[in-house]
């Protein structure tokens, strides 16, 4: 799987092109990196230097990218030194990137239907995967949750999907202009949100789906760990394929120094696989802690 990467993962200069502050110390950056923006894949990653003093980097999802203006778009949160030091970030600065990283979310079969699920900082893969399915005419719904406030503008959806209650009206307006449905969950008590975790939002939704639409479905899901393992027990309750982007401390992010191991069970043998490279993303049934 990684071979195919080789030549593949460039550095670039990233300059800082637009840097906001979201409430809950959530951080969307638009950068100009034009080789990353070209080559980019829903689920893979950069790797960020954050500061000229802090040698090791740090891995970002990919939001979107728009390969003709040669952007990248990355949404994050601070919460250590490393994060904190990338909030401080100008517009104009250069930021040090290695970039596309990693083995993307599977989305070319366009005769399914692709649930995305994102939780926090996990939700940015599943909007770069909406984007690129939408780009396809491939079918795909979007859920994300969040505890703190969204950090992307909202709106009434204007669409009704199944198992969905009157209270999750709201969409990520930016899908729900190009009719790409989502919806979003939240135990925050925010408004217009299902009121819960974002898996049971997804499940509500599979469980009024008829056998025949429920069998075109493929969950794919980026979030925190526990969010991770409920998403992996609606698949297992539904029999869907199913497929997490995990997140793993990293030091090297490019496959050198096997610092992300996660074990794996492929036919019954036991492996070791690097996060960075042979991830993020995995089949849910190959990790023995999801399967
Ligand atoms: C593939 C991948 C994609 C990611 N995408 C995003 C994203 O889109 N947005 C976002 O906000 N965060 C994302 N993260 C998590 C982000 O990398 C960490 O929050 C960040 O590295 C924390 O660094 P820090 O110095 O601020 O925190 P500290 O806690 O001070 O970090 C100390 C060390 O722990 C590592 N670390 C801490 N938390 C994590 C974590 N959750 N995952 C991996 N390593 C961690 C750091 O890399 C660093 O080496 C992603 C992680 C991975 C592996
Ligand atoms: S972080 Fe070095 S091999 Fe993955």
């Amino acid at each position: 799987m990684a071979n195919e990467q080789r030549g593949t993962i460039f550095e670039e200069q990233a300059e800082v092109l637009a840097h906001v502050t979201h409430p809950g110390d959530q951080f969307v950056m638009r950068v100009k990196a034009p080789k990353t923006a070209v080559k980019a894949k829903p689920g893979q990653f950069v790797h960020l230097r954050v500061s000229d003093e802090r040698a090791l980097r740090r891995p970002i999802s990919i939001m979107l990218t728009d390969p003709e203006r040669g952007t990248v778009d990355l949404l994050y949160k601070a919460i250590g030194e490393g994060t904190h030091l990338l909030s401080e970030r100008k517009v104009g600065d250069l930021v040090p990137m290695l970039g596309p990283i990693g083995e993307p979310f599977d989305i070319s079969d366009l005769s399914k239907r692709y649930v995305l699920i994102g939780g926090g900082v996990g939700i940015p893969p599943m909007i770069f995967a909406a984007d690129n399915l939408h780009g396809r005419d491939g079918d795909c719904v979007v859920f994300a949750g969040s505890e703190v406030e969204f950090p992307f503008a909202l709106k009434p959806s204007a669409t009704l999907l199944p198992g969905v209650n009157g209270n999750a009206i709201l969409a990520v307006r930016s899908l729900e202009e190009r009719d790409i449905p989502s919806r979003l969950a939240s135990n925050a008590g925010l408004y217009g949100c299902y009121e819960g975790h974002v898996p049971n939002l997804a499940r509500d939704y599979l469980a009024a789906l008829t056998q025949e639409e429920r069998d075109r479905c493929v969950l794919l899901s980026c979030g925190p760990h526990p969010m991770l393992h409920a998403v992996a027990r609606v698949g297992r309750e539904f029999d869907l394929p199913t497929y997490l982007s995990l997140e793993e401390h990293m030091a090297c992010g490019i496959g050198g120094c096997a610092g992300c191991v996660v074990k794996t069970v492929e036919d019954g043998e036991e492996k070791y696989r690097r996060v960075c490279v042979d991830g993020p993303v995995f089949e849910a049934g190959l990790l023995p802690e999801f399967a």
